[in-house]
């Protein structure tokens, strides 16, 4: 089995291709705009697969990873945001099914209005913002497609490396420099380790599922919650968390509130048991002081 990855030089591409590499699968990643060793340059917008000179036929899937996923650059520059999210990302997707190649795509929980919650791969998708608009624009792509394909619906993804840039050990490393945090209690999520989230795309794709699958934690918090069990669990002194409601976080467009999800589908089909959010305290607080 050889895997393309669109998108390799970005935060969760690049750890699945380190994961599947691992896992002894030959992976061809791709970069835009910069120029990265290792990896063929590929632009979603105008590139062709022929443009990355290999053999086609022997690539089993195409994850892909490509795409502006910060929600005010989405409604900032909404057209140019939108060339890379829908344009082309169908465009990645025709090429798919041209050559036979399967497509996983990394969509999210941007998909829902948040006003119900503990959403299933059943629940009707409503987004608020232009974000979860361009991911529900492939998800409704791919399902009318008839096609082969998985569609991976992920939470917020984090991780537990020092200065990993991820939302965790950010929150951490805020609060020891006596930062003052103002967290939205009425925000709920299913945060998901990166090292469940590409155990996940590996085991999918050896198992050759196919359809829609929710990829979170089955523990949800709010970003409140979240800064003091980080506070008390590290017994970080320093920092003070203040109560806010999602309407209250600056953003130039709408956050939904209550985007938990339930994961039973993935758990069911892959026997899968997803890591603890205190086992990740437990890691942090370990090597505390790199944080
Ligand atoms: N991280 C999360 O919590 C999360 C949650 C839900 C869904 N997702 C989705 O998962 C995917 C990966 O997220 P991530 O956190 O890894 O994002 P990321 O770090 O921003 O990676 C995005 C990747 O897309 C590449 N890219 C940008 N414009 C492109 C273009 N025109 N053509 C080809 N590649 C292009 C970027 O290349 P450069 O790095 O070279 O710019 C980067 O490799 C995104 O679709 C995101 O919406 C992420």
């Amino acid at each position: 089995m050889k895997v393309l990855i669109i998108g390799a030089s970005g935060y969760i591409g690049s750890n699945l291709k380190k994961h599947f590499e691992k896992k002894g699968i030959e992976v061809i990643g791709t970069t835009f705009p910069e120029k990265i060793e290792g990896l063929k340059f590929f632009n979603s917008v105008d590139s062709d697969f022929k443009d990355l000179d290999i053999d086609l036929k022997e690539i089993k899937y195409a994850i892909i990873c490509s795409g502006i996923s910060n929600i005010n650059e989405c409604k900032m520059n909404s057209e140019m945001a939108y060339k890379i999210n829908v344009s082309g990302n169908k465009k990645i997707i025709q090429q798919c099914f041209k050559y036979g190649i399967v497509p996983v795509f990394l969509s999210s929980d941007a998909v829902f209005d948040g006003l119900k919650g503990n959403y299933t791969e059943l629940d009707e998708t409503n987004p608020c913002n232009e974000y979860g608009k361009h991911k529900k624009a492939i998800e409704d792509y791919l399902i009318k497609s008839k096609e082969e394909y998985i569609i991976t619906r992920l939470s917020k993804v984090f991780g537990t490396k020092p200065k990993d840039g991820t939302f965790i050990t950010s929150l951490v490393s805020q609060l020891k420099e006596g930062k003052v945090l103002n967290c939205a209690i009425d925000q709920i999520f299913c945060p998901v380790h990166i090292e469940d989230l590409v155990n996940l795309f590996y085991l999918a794709c050896e198992k050759n599922l196919r359809g829609l699958y929710n990829f979170c934690s089955t523990e949800s918090f709010s970003r409140y919650e979240l800064a003091n069990l980080l506070k008390s669990g590290l017994d970080i002194k320093q920092g003070k968390i203040v109560k806010c409601l999602i309407k209250d976080i600056n953003s130039l467009d709408c956050l939904p509130q209550n985007i938990s999800m339930r994961s039973d589908k993935i758990i069911d089909a892959l026997e899968y048991k997803f890591s603890k959010m205190s086992d990740h305290i437990k890691e942090i607080k370990i090597k505390i002081e790199l944080y």
